[in-house]
């Protein structure tokens, strides 16, 4: 699975700012980014929709994911929500389609759907998304061969998965998507980032990119309807962190000590 990807929530919810949305996202898949994560959650289908306008017409296209709604993801209910999804995007074939949420499905229907969608053609794979270890363990115990993703919040100023959920998920080989890698923009402000950024040469944006993508399983799905930033972001590839970098930023924003529960928002 490619490591940086295009967010998509929040966009598709409102008529006068989708030319602006389309254009970023047509713009970043003419950069080169691989993925765009969406769901049809986001602006009630509406972002599936800008995502199926900027892959119109092209010869390529990105892994797509997207995610079906706990209480859509019953074992008819899932089926029809992708089929909903693939004609929102006027795709085939969702690459990796998760459950949004664990709250409210019944994960055993959940993962029988995904297995025809898959061997329908569907789907390619699947995975999850917001499970904290325990429901990990009882997805993985539901289905040894679950290895598509656990999509969760984590960043450099959320970092509890790294206490026991993402070596748990390492282990198995199961990518962590981490979702809001800036903190919704919120992380961009912290004074600490931004002098670390200066030292590094780079944007507080793509050393927090640049964190996520430098460790091993993660995966991550930065948003923005800006063509300026989403060029930053893409650039993220490029930052090299030094061993030094990343003890100073071990130091700004130290790692868990004790488990903390999944964040989700
Ligand atoms: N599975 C889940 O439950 C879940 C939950 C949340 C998110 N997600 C997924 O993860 C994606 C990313 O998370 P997110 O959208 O919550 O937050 P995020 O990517 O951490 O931050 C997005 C915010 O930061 C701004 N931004 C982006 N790049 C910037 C830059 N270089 N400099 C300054 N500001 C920048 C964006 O504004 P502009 O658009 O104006 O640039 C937007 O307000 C989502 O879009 C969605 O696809 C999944």
């Amino acid at each position: 699975m490619p490591v940086l990807g295009l967010g998509t929530w929040r966009m598709g919810e409102n008529a006068r700012r989708k030319p602006e949305e389309l254009d970023a996202l047509k713009y970043g898949l003419d950069l080169g980014y691989p993925l765009i994560d969406t769901a049809e959650m986001y602006g009630d289908g509406g972002a599936e929709e800008i995502v199926g306008d900027a892959l119109a017409g092209r010869s390529t296209r990105p892994f797509i994911v997207s995610k079906v709604y706990p209480h859509n993801a019953s074992r008819a209910g899932t089926i029809a929500a992708c089929e909903r999804s693939l004609k929102r995007m006027r795709l085939e074939r969702i690459d990796l389609y998760l459950l949004h949420w664990r709250s409210g499905a019944r994960i055993e229907e959940t993962f029988e759907a995904f297995h025809k969608l898959k061997s329908a053609g569907k789907i390619g794979d699947f995975g999850v998304s917001n499970f904290d270890l325990d429901d990990m363990q009882d997805a993985a115990e539901l289905d040894r061969g679950l290895n598509g993703t656990n999509q969760v919040l984590y960043c450099l100023s959320r970092r509890g998965p790294e206490f026991d959920l993402l070596p748990w998920m390492r282990k198995r080989s199961i990518p962590l998507m981490a979702y809001s890698p800036l903190d919704q923009g919120g992380l961009l402000r912290k004074a600490s980032l931004k002098k670390l950024a200066d030292d590094v040469g780079c944007t507080p944006a793509q050393l927090a990119l640049a964190w996520l993508l430098a460790q091993p399983g993660v995966v991550t799905i930065p948003k923005s309807s800006s063509r300026e930033r989403v060029k930053e972001n893409f650039a993220a590839l490029q930052v090299k962190l030094t061993p030094k970098v990343l003890a100073d930023l071990d130091r700004a924003f130290p790692p868990p000590r004790t488990k903390q529960p999944l964040e989700m928002l």
